[in-house]
């Protein structure tokens, strides 16, 4: 049986990696701070360990544990707290991703797939939807630290042949998602949906993102781990944008919220555009996803509902 660690995997997207890897026969050890992740997203079926990225105890884990496959999902994500308290990005995120390395490489981890963004690490003014091997300039320390992992594990690959794939995201939604956060705003409606409460749209609700569905993005963290691996001559060659190519404006998703929902539910149009509430979601030409056939579908939004 392969064994992979999965980090990250008390929370939103993680929890459902660690899901489809354990139907698809793997060993699963969750390593997760429950920063902000729950030990109930944990299957029964999934080793736990409670550790911090960064600590001794998880290059110990990965270095003793005779792992195949890292998944890589724990991180501070949050665009903001970046911005106000960049060290403290860089220590979960690069300090945290090199000491993972450095245990993985002793245990003779073969393969890393990372958790990247397509919404943070492309140039902002590049044509939509942006391919892989567009333009890059994040414009926040959250980006540089994605895009400074993928960098990293490029060096890995070259120092010590350890296999590297990262899975650029567009905005992920379904189940699990925690409303509560600035971003996710399928989480948020869908929980003021259940709640009863009116929906606010922020300036003219036009703005267009690409939201992909999380069981999609666990599939593709599946092929990511089982497909051959090219040849790292950039860091785009071993890079895959993940998500759905498909542009849905604010005031869609509204409309179909409220469609799925079946309630009525007052929409009310806030003054001026609250870019953080709908941040990092650029549109990204979906590679894994177009090869497994993977389109937005309103019934999944019915499955975000329900939860
Ligand atoms: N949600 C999205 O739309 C999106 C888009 C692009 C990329 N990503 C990336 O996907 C990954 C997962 O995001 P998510 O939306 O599931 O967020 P999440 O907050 O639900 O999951 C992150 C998990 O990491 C854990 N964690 C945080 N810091 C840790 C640390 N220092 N040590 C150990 N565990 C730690 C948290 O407890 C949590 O369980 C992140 O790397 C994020 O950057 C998410």
């Amino acid at each position: 049986m392969t064994s992979v660690l999965v980090t990250g995997g008390a929370g939103f997207i993680g929890s459902h990696v660690a899901d489809a890897y354990l139907a698809a026969g793997f060993s699963v050890t969750v390593l997760d701070d429950l920063s902000s992740g729950r030990r109930e997203n944990v299957s029964k079926a999934a080793r736990f360990v409670q550790a911090d990225v960064g600590s001794a105890e998880a290059r110990d884990v990965l270095a003793d544990g005779g792992f195949t496959v890292l998944n890589h999902h724990a991180a501070q994500m949050d665009v903001r707290v970046s911005v106000t308290d960049p060290a403290r990005d860089a220590r979960i995120n690069l300090l945290g991703l090199l000491n993972l390395l450095e245990g993985a490489r002793r245990g003779g981890v073969k393969r890393v797939v990372f958790a990247s963004s397509g919404g943070v690490v492309y140039h902002e003014g590049g044509t939509l939807p942006h391919r892989e091997e567009a333009r890059k300039l994040p414009v926040s320390p959250y980006g540089v630290s994605k895009l400074a992992s993928e960098y990293y594990l490029a060096v890995y690959a070259g120092l010590y042949g350890l296999e590297a794939a990262s899975l650029r995201y567009a905005n992920v939604y379904g189940p699990r998602q925690n409303p509560h956060g600035e971003a996710g705003v399928v989480a948020i409606f869908g929980s003021r949906v259940h709640a009863g409460k009116a929906l606010t749209i922020y300036g003219d609700g036009e703005q267009t993102r690409d939201y992909v569905f999380v069981e999609d993005v666990a599939r593709a963290n599946l092929a990511a781990t089982r497909a051959p691996v090219s040849a790292m001559e950039s860091i785009d060659t071993t890079a895959f944008n993940v998500g759905t190519g498909v542009e849905t404006s604010v005031n869609q998703l509204v409309r179909l919220m409220l469609e799925a929902a079946r309630v009525g539910i007052a929409v009310v149009q806030a003054e001026g555009a609250s870019a953080q509430a709908l941040a990092a979601a650029d549109l990204v030409v979906p590679t894994i996803a177009d090869a497994l056939d993977l389109l937005a579908h309103p019934l999944r939004l019915v499955a975000t509902l329900r939860d």
